[in-house]
């Protein structure tokens, strides 16, 4: 594995050969019915172990995390002890996961019978995770699944699998039967037979567009999350008028336009802002992303590093160039070297340019004027996803319009569309994904509900 920034070798690591695939899913397939039967006191045994082991080796973690993917140190930071609170927070759910009682007794006929509606796995769960939270989108796949019993095998992303093979380091210290989790390295092109296989009746895949769609055409029978890309938008509404307000977005903005380079599905991509205020925040914009400190992610002081590597840099710089060749303003950036892509502001960019219509997963931004916050909230939705929005707005009427109006999975009030809790119900519509992650949304899609009905019930 080489580091984006400069190239040099931080780890290796060799492809799971087909038999030690074999032995994963065999293996996985085999402890199904025991990892179901696990009492709770083991499974939230096992989670409390790997966030107290997260939070023990949080630096050299973080280090990792930065190494593999390029990510600023101090967003590394940010994702291990958002990975410690996916694994804590998974263990109190392992906890609580009871299941409901429901009274049937509300008709003659049924009188005296009870239902005890619980959740079982629906069997070994397959997790393909992505580059650019190589921890914590991996916690997101595991935890839920041990929190219900589930056995799980993670394909991380063939960039960064330094930090998945740590988390199953850790998963290997605890009492977990053989065969609960496994990390397989491997390239994209194997992952197939993976999807295939049906002694993995669960996919949660976190990743592109047309990977998602290919993997829920390739097995209609099976379930299957996706949680897919965006073009996140924010909107600037009418009231967010004073001087602070504006201040305030546009740090907020040109800050989660530009973290991890731009690439969560949640970074800000559009900027719709009410035609009164659009003069005077494009500059407070520019001068906020001209702040932003660009270099090398090990620096405490860097604030923008390189993309995952120098492909994914020259994709962005294309996409900038085809919105400059189409009527595009360059306001700041747009200057590429090696794998790193400067903090880029773009006005005037049409509509169905790639940089504006689809996932630009880079340091770049599209600001744009609206008529007023309705026509924000339509210009919004003229998009193929469906993620996160964000709304500046101190109106809770507003607040509820948007809510109700714009096509996405969250809204977020008051900030960037970039706000994710771990423990929140996080996911798209659209071509942004089917199901929900967050731990709680991920123990219901990897678990079906069982009814136990009681006769002879009274009271
Ligand atoms: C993503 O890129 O979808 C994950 C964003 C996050 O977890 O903050």
């Amino acid at each position: 594995m080489h580091h984006p920034y400069d190239g040099r070798v931080v780890g290796r690591t060799t492809f799971a050969t087909p038999n030690q695939v074999e032995t994963a899913v065999a293996a996985a397939a085999a402890v199904a019915p025991t990892a179901a039967a696990l009492p709770a006191y083991l499974r939230a045994a096992a989670l409390d172990h790997v966030h107290r082991r997260l939070a023990q080796r949080a630096d050299e973690v973080a280090a990792l995390i930065t190494a593999e993917n390029g990510k600023p140190i101090k967003w590394a930071r940010a994702e291990v002890r958002r990975a410690i609170g996916t694994f804590r927070w998974a263990a109190e759910e392992a906890r609580r996961f009871s299941g409901e009682l429901q009274r049937l007794d509300t008709d003659p006929a049924a009188a005296g019978r009870l239902a005890l509606v619980r959740r079982v796995p629906r069997g070994p769960v397959l997790g393909i995770s992505p580059f650019n939270f190589p921890l914590n989108l991996v916690a997101h796949k595991v935890a839920p699944a041990i929190a219900v019993g589930a056995p799980i095998i993670v394909k991380p992303a063939p960039a960064t699998p330094l930090s998945a093979l740590l988390l199953g380091e850790l998963l290997a210290e605890t009492d977990l039967p053989e065969g609960m989790f496994s990390v397989l390295p491997l390239p994209n092109e194997r992952a197939a037979g993976l999807v295939a296989d049906p002694r993995l009746p669960v996919v949660s895949f976190t990743g592109s567009g047309p990977v998602g769609a290919a993997i829920r055409r390739s097995v209609p029978d099976k379930h299957v999350t996706l949680e897919l890309g965006g073009n996140a938008a924010v909107v600037i509404c009418a009231d967010w008028s004073a001087e602070e307000d504006l201040t305030f977005a546009a740090d907020r903005i040109a800050t989660f336009a530009n973290y991890q380079a731009g690439q969560s599905c949640i970074a800000v991509q559009r900027v719709y802002v009410h035609e009164f205020l659009y003069d005077g925040f494009l500059p407070r914009l520019v001068a906020a992303v001209r702040e932003l400190r660009t270099g090398d992610p090990s620096s405490e002081l860097t604030d923008v590093g390189p993309l995952v590597s120098e492909v994914a840099a020259r994709r962005v710089e294309e996409w900038v160039d085809e919105a400059v060749a189409a009527g595009a303003t360059i306001e700041v950036g747009g200057r590429r070297e090696g794998a790193t892509f400067p903090p880029t502001v773009l006005s005037g960019v049409p509509r169905d340019a790639r940089v504006s219509a689809e996932e630009v997963f880079g340091p770049v931004l599209v600001a744009a004027r609206a008529g007023s916050d309705d026509a924000a909230f339509a210009a919004v939705n003229d998009s193929a996803y469906g993620l996160q929005a964000g709304v500046f707005t101190h109106r809770l009427d507003t607040a509820f319009r948007a809510g109700q109006a714009l096509e996405v999975g969250g809204v977020i009030v008051g900030d960037v569309p970039s706000y994710r809790a771990d423990q929140m119900p996080y996911g798209g519509v659209k071509a942004s994904g089917v199901g929900r992650e967050g731990v709680r949304s991920a123990m219901d899609d990897y678990t079906e509900p069982r009814v136990l009905v009681l006769t002879g019930v009274t009271g």
